[in-house]
């Protein structure tokens, strides 16, 4: 277990410059933190990979700003942290890099400004909302590495929450109830409504999740609850199930939880999959600007419960990594 872990994720002291010269910034006193002092063109040493491994644990988002980099500067950031996933267990990636997924404003403008007649040959697609990285695959992806390449003057702001505050803040006669049980993930319809798109041709995605997550280098625990894909939980009514997801999908989205970015040029944002949920671009429906960003994943493990129970697959594959 990390140092990390015995801080208390409110702690609101700066952080420790005991090994290289990044600074870290905190957002807010619940989530979030800018980092300074790095320049993600060159080469990390051990111990700025290790000072960013141990922010990203306490802060679970951390916000690089004017980062100029290139596709491949991104990607050896990842490595450091892991192994890289393909784009997205459906999605394609970049035809030159298979590890990118790059999400372009087409998609979302022909729906909500038909005034500008943007050809695309890509479908409508709503505002996804909250949710967590792909908990429709058995081992979702650790950490997930958004950088802005094309970003508006304003707009377009990305917002994360935290999922063990978001626990913490539930009575303990809620948490004692979800503790022990189970959810099924699964991929939902406008995921498989993307048709015409670089896509690879599989079958629906379902995995069983505990609806409570220890982080496995914390040891803390989470609300493991997708709003977006979180179909049923085990042994529950149907009714009871759906109160309950509702319930703590309201949790999630509460504001006093969450830290909101705005995107300039040459930002990049790393996130911790394993303790966080987000929702961006949340204002699409209301501006008229450019908006492309490029997210590579690291490859996660298997959820755990508090119980043990560990996360598998019900319908479909593995994710897999790409290096
Ligand atoms: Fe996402």
């Amino acid at each position: 277990m990390s140092a990390v872990a015995s801080q208390t994720n409110f702690n609101h002291t700066h952080f420790n410059k005991a090994h290289s010269n990044i600074v870290v910034k905190p957002s807010t006193p619940v989530i979030g933190a800018e980092i300074e002092g790095i320049d993600l063109r060159k080469p990390l040493t051990p111990q700025e990979v290790d000072d960013i491994h141990q922010a990203l644990l306490q802060w679970k988002v951390l916000f690089f700003r004017d980062q100029p980099i290139s596709d491949e500067e991104q990607l050896r950031f990842g490595r450091y942290f892991g192994k890289l996933t393909p784009a997205h267990p459906i999605m394609l990636g970049l035809p030159h890099q298979p590890a990118i997924w790059e999400r372009a404003a087409s998609e979302y403008k022909p729906k909500y400004r038909p005034d500008l007649n943007i050809p695309t040959s890509r479908p409508n697609r709503d505002y996804k909302g909250w949710h967590i990285d792909i908990t429709f695959v058995a081992n979702p992806n650790k950490y997930s590495i958004l950088r802005g390449i094309e970003i508006p003057a304003y707009g377009g702001d990305t917002l994360w929450s935290n999922l063990e505050a978001a626990y913490e803040g539930l009575s303990p006669q809620i948490r004692s109830l979800i503790d022990g049980l189970q959810v099924v993930h699964r991929t939902n319809s406008y995921d498989s409504g993307w048709k015409n798109q670089n896509r690879r041709e599989i079958g629906p995605l379902t995995a069983l999740h505990p609806v409570v997550r220890v982080h496995p280098e914390t040891g803390k625990k989470h609300l493991f609850i997708n709003p977006g894909t979180s179909s049923h939980i085990v042994g529950l009514k149907e009714r009871e199930s759906q109160a309950l997801i509702d319930l703590l999908a309201d949790e999630i989205s509460r504001p006093e939880y969450q830290v909101r970015f705005h995107w300039t040029p040459h930002a990049l944002v790393i996130w911790d999959n394993r303790a966080t949920a987000h929702a961006g671009p949340i204002d699409y429906a209301h501006f008229n600007a450019p908006r492309i960003v490029r997210r590579i994943t690291v490859a996660g493990d298997l959820p755990k419960g508090p119980d043990g129970f560990v996360s598998r697959p019900l319908e479909g594959e593995l994710f897999g990594t790409i290096d």
